[in-house]
């Protein structure tokens, strides 16, 4: 089953959202497989935004992910990684369409509220970088057939 990795970051933890965006993830009909409360260290964040280390907002952008807890999930159900963007909006929450997770919620581009991988690819390194093996759960869901 596709798998991604989808974190409240660390506004949306501050701003009591972490159960709003599992709801939406929940209703839609995914499956949590995996997640944690973790406050992020600083080598984590860097390798996680490594494909941004050159941009100008990288150390700010650390800073944030660092500055206080972060809800990290897993996310599995056809089509996950691509639904799962669609329903986080737009990067820029001023461009996000209203009924998107950032465009119901956020205001600034720097807080967004919430992380989800863009491809399969960075789904695959991401999942490995956040969590162990044993962090992700198998189990059979009865109405996911219902789906
Ligand atoms: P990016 O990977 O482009 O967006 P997304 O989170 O939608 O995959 O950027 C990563 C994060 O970097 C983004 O969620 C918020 C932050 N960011 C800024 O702070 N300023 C910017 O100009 C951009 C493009 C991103
Ligand atoms: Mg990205």
């Amino acid at each position: 089953m596709e798998k991604t990795f989808i974190m409240v970051k660390p506004d949306g933890v501050q701003r009591g959202l972490v159960g709003e965006i599992v709801a939406r993830f929940e209703k839609k009909g995914y499956q949590l497989v995996g997640a944690k409360l973790m406050h992020v260290s600083r080598d984590l964040a860097e390798a996680h935004y490594a494909e941004h280390k050159e941009r100008p907002f990288f150390g700010e952008l650390v800073d944030f992910i660092t500055s206080s807890p972060v809800f990290a999930m897993v996310w599995a159900g056809e089509g996950v990684i691509g639904t799962a963007r669609h329903m986080m909006g737009k990067t820029n929450p001023k461009e996000a369409d209203l009924g998107t997770i950032r465009g119901d919620f956020g205001v600034s581009v720097g807080m967004n509220i919430v992380h989800g991988s863009d491809s399969a690819e960075s789904a695959e390194r991401e999942l490995s970088l956040w969590f162990k093996e044993e962090e992700v759960t198998s189990y059979a869901k009865t109405l996911n057939r219902w789906v």
